[in-house]
């Protein structure tokens, strides 16, 4: 099985194991620890600490001790090192957070289970078979900014139009048409489903899942919404034979390379809800964090709209221009730096270790603050400006596990390939079209399951190139 490691070797860079020193956050209170203020607003928290205390440190959240590793060397360790000492934090006979909504899915499994699975699925995600999907994907995209033109003098929530068409995207990519008319209802299932269990983990004070409270039954009718829908549609695909080349017959259709055995209708449901959520928040978070910071440098989206014109020349984006787009994937690239959907990656100690010098018993939690990677100004020249050029080839690599977007290891995502098809694809078809522009004085970030800005961000549309705009609203 392929297993992503983590980038390049920066010169110099030692490749020994360094000591850290393990502070304990101040401030916890006897029974909550640090709750009260991790759970105001946990990426503020998260990066103030680590700019405060340092790399390594260990805090509590009521019963629960964490700890918040801001380095590449730790994050390594506990990545790709010691990726089997290192499991997720999911336990399929007492499922809490995203394990209430995603079952066993590739996400939430671990062991035996989560080996099987990933076999299955990855070469699903391949570049090469993924490149098939790159039309559709244009497609959707074209079909949703159609209406635009007749909505230019309304500011707009880029926030939610990205979610709304990554959602769209994977439904197609996924289940061909026969979601379309459950869209806004599938959005609302999963926002709910996903905030809920996002708190339950959280939250120490998140009351039982089996209290009737209004939150509790709202949960289980949209998990159940999404249920009923899932198997339907794998009943009706099994059913009625026909093949529509998505990611569902591929699952369908997938088989373990060693045993030959296919997946059952519950690991199929579990696996189409994981990529269904899984694949669309974290690139619409990316977008809509990327056309912030376009809309905030002036400069560098006048170089990114005169590498769309001169590359396209006002005709629709395929996959084959996008080695021909370098500074639209250093965007992305950049956005993803600055603003991680995952800004921070969990794991547990399954036995007592050793990570950096630092003892860690069998349980440890485990948080790798990609977040502060990205910013970490041992790592990064100017960390926290945005400048994209940092990508391109004449620049050099950053340090190995400095940048985890898409995590490291056996457990990195698996629709890498995927999210960098769609993201640089969706900026150059719709920012040939369209100039957005801020709207809104002030924009924060939020982490609220992925790294999402909070309230949204207003933007206004201005029309670019006639020609590409009349193809995109036929
Ligand atoms: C910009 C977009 C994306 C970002 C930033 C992102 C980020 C990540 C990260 C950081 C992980 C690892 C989490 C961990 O180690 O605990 C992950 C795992 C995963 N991602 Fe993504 N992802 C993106 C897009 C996608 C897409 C498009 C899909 C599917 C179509 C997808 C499906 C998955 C799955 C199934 C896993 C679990 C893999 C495993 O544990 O074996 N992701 N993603």
């Amino acid at each position: 099985m392929l297993v992503p490691e983590c980038g390049t070797v920066r010169p110099g860079m030692s490749d020994s194991g360094s000591s850290f020193e393990l502070v304990d956050v101040p401030g916890g209170l006897p029974l909550f620890g640090h709750a009260g203020i991790f759970k105001n607003n946990p990426l503020r928290t998260m990066a103030e600490w680590w700019r405060r205390h340092g790399d390594a440190l260990r805090f509590r959240l009521g019963p629960k001790t964490l700890h918040l590793f801001s380095h590449p060397t730790l994050a390594e360790e506990v990545l790709v090192r010691q990726a089997d000492r290192f499991v997720k934090v999911y336990d399929p006979r007492q499922p809490v957070g995203l394990a209430l909504v995603l079952g066993n899915g590739l996400v939430t499994s671990s062991g035996e289970v989560w080996r099987r699975h990933r076999r299955i699925i990855q070469p699903i995600f391949h570049r090469a078979r993924l490149t098939a999907m790159a039309d559709r994907m244009v497609q959707i995209g074209e079909r949703r900014i159609a209406g635009w033109s007749e909505q230019l003098e309304h500011p707009f929530d880029v926030a939610a139009e990205m979610m709304v068409l990554t959602l769209e995207v994977i439904s197609h990519t996924m289940f061909t048409t026969s979601v379309a008319q459950h869209i806004e209802q599938i959005s609302h299932a999963l926002r709910v489903s996903l905030r809920y269990a996002f708190d339950s983990f959280h939250n120490p004070l998140h009351p039982p899942t089996w209290l009737p409270t209004r939150r509790n039954r709202e949960f289980q009718e949209v998990t159940a919404f999404l249920d009923r829908l899932i198997y339907a549609l794998i009943a009706e695909r099994r059913q009625s034979g026909r093949r529509y080349n998505d990611l569902l017959d591929r699952l369908l259709e997938a088989r373990d390379e060693e045993t030959g055995a296919g997946l059952t209708d519950q690991e199929l449901r579990d696996e189409a809800l994981t990529i269904f959520a899984a694949g669309h928040e974290t690139t619409a978070n990316a977008l809509a964090w990327t056309w912030y910071l376009l809309a905030t440098h002036p400069a560098v989206k006048a170089r990114f709209h005169e590498e769309l014109d001169r590359v396209l020349q006002g005709k629709r984006p395929t996959v084959d221009d996008l080695p021909n787009l370098p500074y639209t994937r250093a965007l992305f690239d950049e956005s993803l730096r600055l603003f991680p959907p995952a800004p921070a990656i969990q794991r547990k100690a399954a036995t007592d270790t050793r990570v950096g010098g630092l003892s860690l018993p069998a349980g440890s939690v485990v948080l790798i603050g990609t977040y502060n990677l990205h910013r970490h100004p041992e790592f990064w020249s100017e960390p926290d400006r945005f400048a994209p050029e940092r990508w391109l080839s004449d620049h050099q690599l950053p340090a190995r596990c400095a940048y985890l977007p898409f995590g490291a290891g056996p457990r990195a995502c698996v629709g890498t390939h995927f999210a960098l098809i769609e993201g640089p694809l969706l900026l150059a078809l719709i920012g040939q079209c369209y100039d957005l522009r801020l709207a809104q004085e002030r924009v924060e970030p939020q982490l609220m399951v992925t790294l999402r800005p909070k309230d949204g961000i207003l933007m206004t549309r201005h029309p670019r190139l006639k020609a590409a705009i009349s193809t995109a609203s036929r």
